[in-house]
């Protein structure tokens, strides 16, 4: 059967990194609200020259040198970002030009947070009907860019970064490796939950970041449980034969909370938020790529990924190494 394969991961991250008590110096908070309440302890914020596309091409690169597969062999780009370096052409486009892969498909998915997920199953979809043979997936962010840094509710939670992955459409054996099974889903009805307060149609403004954090915590938790079992139900599988959970880096306790509601023990669960934060839709790359690094994540492991972000947009996603 065909299936798209995970050939390698890479990731990026900006050269600045704030501390908790950094943060502390401009904003009405402290490093012990921060980690009692999210488990962040820091954030790598983008700089002078760092944005959404140049974080995306690092990442690329990088994962490109892991699968041992050329710029060139790539027929499909898509990457996940909620803050483009431009309204359009789409930095998967720039992403493009800089690996000088030149004619192939490129185009950015905006899903939030959940944005890697709905990435990944685009690109599983057309690998598998042979619309290209080798895909990068990559999802990137500069959130730094639209958080209003007067709120202390929602500016200590986000940062910035880049995760990507090499997939390819392989023939394989039933228990060979592999995307196994994805849901995705979106509920409009709470999109003002989690929003940003301009865009190109509506303000003419980039627009802020808001969130009523309490609330979207409460759905986060239930949504993604639900999810997970949706996949674990269509692999026929239950949650012991998952090796690894790589979760959306949101907040440490959604974590607990959800692992508590899945019968997951904590060990099973890759944790980044403490170093990265809410890198959005490059958090689950990022936090792969972190696990397959420090030899956590090998071959033949059984991992799933999850997903959960404004709109509401939320995911899962089961996938043999
Ligand atoms: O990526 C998409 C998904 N996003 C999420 O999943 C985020 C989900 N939500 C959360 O992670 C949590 O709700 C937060 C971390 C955002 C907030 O945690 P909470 O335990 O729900 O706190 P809260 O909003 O209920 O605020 C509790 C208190 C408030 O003070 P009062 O009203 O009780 O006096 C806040 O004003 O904490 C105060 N507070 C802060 N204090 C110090 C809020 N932000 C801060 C801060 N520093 N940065």
């Amino acid at each position: 059967m065909i299936r798209s394969v995970l050939r390698g991961t890479g990731s990026a991250l900006p050269r600045n990194c704030v501390t908790n008590a950094q943060l502390a110096e401009r904003v009405d908070t402290s490093d012990d609200w921060i980690v009692e309440r999210t488990g962040i302890r820091q954030r790598y914020i983008a700089g002078e020259g760092e944005t959404t596309s140049t974080l995306a091409i690092e990442a690329a690169r990088s994962a490109l040198e892991v699968a041992g597969v050329e710029a060139s062999e790539i027929g499909l780009i898509i990457l996940a970002t909620a803050t483009p370096d431009y309204t359009f052409p789409a930095t998967a486009t720039q992403v493009q030009r800089a690996l000088g892969c030149r004619g192939g498909i490129a185009f950015d998915v905006q899903a939030v947070c959940s944005g890697f997920l709905y990435a990944m199953a685009t690109a599983d979809s057309m690998l598998r009907t042979g619309m290209a043979k080798k895909a990068l997936v990559i999802g990137a962010e500069t959130f730094s860019r639209i958080l209003d840094w007067e709120d202390r509710t929602t500016c200590v939670l986000f940062g910035d970064g880049a995760g990507a992955v090499v997939l390819e459409a392989q023939d394989v054996a039933e228990d060979g490796p592999g995307i196994l099974a994805t849901r995705l889903h979106a509920d409009g009805e709470h999109c003002d939950l989690l929003h940003v307060d301009g865009g190109p149609s509506s303000t003419g403004t980039v627009g802020k970041l808001r969130m009523k954090g309490r609330e979207v915590f409460r759905h986060a938790v239930v949504n993604l449980a639900e999810v997970l079992g949706e996949v674990l139900a269509d692999v026929e599988m239950g949650i012991d034969a998952v090796d690894w959970v790589v979760p959306h880096q949101a907040n440490a306790r959604i974590l607990d909370a959800t692992a508590r509601k899945l019968g997951l023990p904590a060990e099973r669960v890759i944790v980044t938020v403490d170093r990265h934060a809410n890198t959005s839709a490059a958090s689950v790359p990022l936090a792969l790529d972190v696990a397959v690094r420090d030899g956590r994540i090998k071959p033949g492991d059984l991992v799933m990924f999850e997903a959960m972000g404004g709109g509401f947009t939320w995911g899962a996603s089961l996938v043999r190494m």
